[in-house]
């Protein structure tokens, strides 16, 4: 178990910051800036951004297609607006959202910005799953639908498989998911080098095939149109005009994306 980090540590990048820079935020300091810039045309950031954009359809959907209005972002990073609290509460007044993240900074913004009573932040670290199922227990009600976020973070852990696998086992039956996670499965060359950037500066990354995702998911039944880049999944007309495709012909982006149900 490793306990959340409670010091901001500006001596070296850390993974938060670096991704709220590529994300589009602002919240870097100049080490994570150096690690940032040069990433900010990369495959890695357009497809971290699709993502982003993904996770916000998809919790639109729920809320609003399956009247899902309890959110549990897992790694919530620096919110961005509108952020999956927003959308969420946006949705429904009585949304509840609980943002869990290891960063005491993005936990300080998180807190800041998901204003309301329904709103919970928790600092706990995604590897210890006994801490992160007494968060969900305290804060959610269990005999109401849930829906968990895991966007953008998985690639963090070494061991995601293990934790999402340790966590499913005891979500409730009915439970959604919101899933996204860098593969170099696809442009793979852009996705290792900007991996290897990320780890000469500390920050470990780990992206991953499309099995070992699609493994991840194995227990939940994918909603249409299943396991797919994430700008293909259920775009909004508005969106990706700047989209920068990989090949015009597959127009394929370095992640796969998900929403997912426990099955009853
Ligand atoms: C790229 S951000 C993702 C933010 C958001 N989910 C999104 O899609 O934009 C990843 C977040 O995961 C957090 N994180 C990484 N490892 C973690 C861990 N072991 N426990 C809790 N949070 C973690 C980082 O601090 C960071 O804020």
């Amino acid at each position: 178990m490793t306990a959340p980090n409670q010091a901001v540590d500006t001596s070296r990048p850390n993974s938060a910051r670096v991704c709220n820079v590529l994300l589009g935020g602002r919240d870097g300091y100049d080490l994570d800036l150096l690690v940032a810039r040069p990433l900010l045309d990369s495959q890695l950031t357009i497809a971290m951004r699709e993502s982003r954009r993904f996770a916000r359809r998809a919790v639109e959907h729920l809320c609003n297609q399956h009247r899902v209005h309890q959110v549990v972002e897992l790694g919530c990073g620096f919110p961005l607006h509108p952020d999956i609290g927003e959308i969420n509460a946006d949705a429904n007044n009585t949304a509840r959202t609980l943002c869990i993240d290891n960063d005491v900074l993005a936990a300080t913004h998180a807190r800041a910005v998901l204003n309301g009573p329904n709103g919970v932040v928790a600092d706990a670290d995604l590897t210890d799953t006994t801490a992160v199922l007494a968060e969900i227990t305290a804060v959610m009600d269990s005999s109401a639908p849930l829906a968990v976020c895991l966007s953008g973070t998985a690639e963090l852990l070494a061991d995601a498989p293990a934790v999402l696998g340790t966590l499913t086992n005891q979500l409730p039956a009915g439970t959604w998911i919101v899933f996204s996670h860098i593969t170099d499965g696809i442009a793979g060359d852009d996705i290792s080098s900007a991996v290897a950037a990320l780890g000469d500066a500390g920050i470990g990354f780990h992206p991953r095939d499309r099995d070992t995702i699609a493994a991840m998911l194995a227990p939940y039944r994918l909603a249409a149109p299943g396991l797919i880049a994430p700008h293909r999944w259920r775009p909004a007309d508005t969106e990706h005009a700047t989209l920068r495709p990989l090949h015009p012909d597959t127009w394929d982006l370095a992640a796969y994306s998900a929403l997912g149900q426990l099955p009853h």
